[in-house]
């Protein structure tokens, strides 16, 4: 099975992506992680998407249509995947098609997490991610047991670079901007799927489960 899940910053893409890939077995591939790695490890993407990413714009799109490249050709993609924040535009999308056609591949969904934008902010300033493993909580929607510590494998949490209030508006800005047109060229298509991210956490995955589950490619 092979998804894109879209949606504004802070919709739920990471936290529903957790989910899917452990139910349906399928690599969870996200270009922020992706970039964030680098950016940790201090490696030459890092060192170019560093400044991008802290002020909330878009890295170029040669570079992140390159890493995608690279990461679809893996083996472990032959079963499926879940591209979680990529494409981010127009020129991304146009460029995942030819790369999933010289790979004799296609979309089977794309959805699209929706979330009102009010609410956005408090859910991004909000969040706590885990060091060790990535794991992501709320301080209030989706608390760990015990404060600063990941219920998974015991890991700090940490608050991420981009999350603070001003960087959320721009990347907010960036999504209506750049990111949102997307929907209608994958609506044109046929792949389009909307989701309620406003529900509860279990309750969009079994929104979700039950959209793709009848799929069993
Ligand atoms: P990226 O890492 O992709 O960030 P994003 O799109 O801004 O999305 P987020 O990770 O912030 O939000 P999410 O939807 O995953 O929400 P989450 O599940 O964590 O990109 C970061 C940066 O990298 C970009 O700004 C850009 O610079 C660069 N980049 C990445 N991809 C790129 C590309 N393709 N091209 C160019 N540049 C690119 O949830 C948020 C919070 O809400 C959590 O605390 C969670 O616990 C909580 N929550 C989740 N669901 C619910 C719910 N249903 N109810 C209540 N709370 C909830
Ligand atoms: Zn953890």
């Amino acid at each position: 099975m092979n998804l894109l899940v879209m949606g504004p910053p802070g919709a739920g893409k990471g936290t529903q992506a957790e989910k899917i890939v452990e139910k349906y077995n399928i690599p969870h591939i996200s270009t922020g992680d992706m970039f964030r790695a680098a950016i940790k490890e201090e490696t030459e993407l890092g060192l170019k998407a560093k400044s991008f990413i802290d002020q909330g714009a878009l890295v170029p799109d040669e570079v992140t249509i390159g890493i995608v490249r690279e990461r679809l050709g893996k083996d472990d993609c032959k079963k499926g995947f879940l591209l979680d924040g990529f494409p981010r535009t127009v020129a991304q999308a146009e460029a995942l098609e030819n790369i999933l056609n010289s790979l004799n591949k296609s979309i089977d969904y794309v959805i699209n997490i929706k979330v009102d934008h009010s609410i956005l902010l408090e859910r991004l300033t909000g969040r706590r991610i885990c060091k060790s493993c990535g794991a992501t909580y709320h301080t209030l929607f989706n608390p760990p047991t015990k404060e600063g510590i990941c219920d998974k494998c015991g890991g700090e949490l940490y608050q991420r670079n981009d999350d603070n209030e001003e960087t959320v508006e721009n990347r907010l800005n960036v999504y209506v901007k750049q990111t949102e047109p997307l929907l209608n060229f994958y609506k044109s298509k046929g792949y389009l799927k909307h989701i309620d991210g406003q529900q509860h956490i279990d309750h969009v995955f079994d929104s979700i489960c039950q959209l793709v589950g009848g799929n069993d490619k």
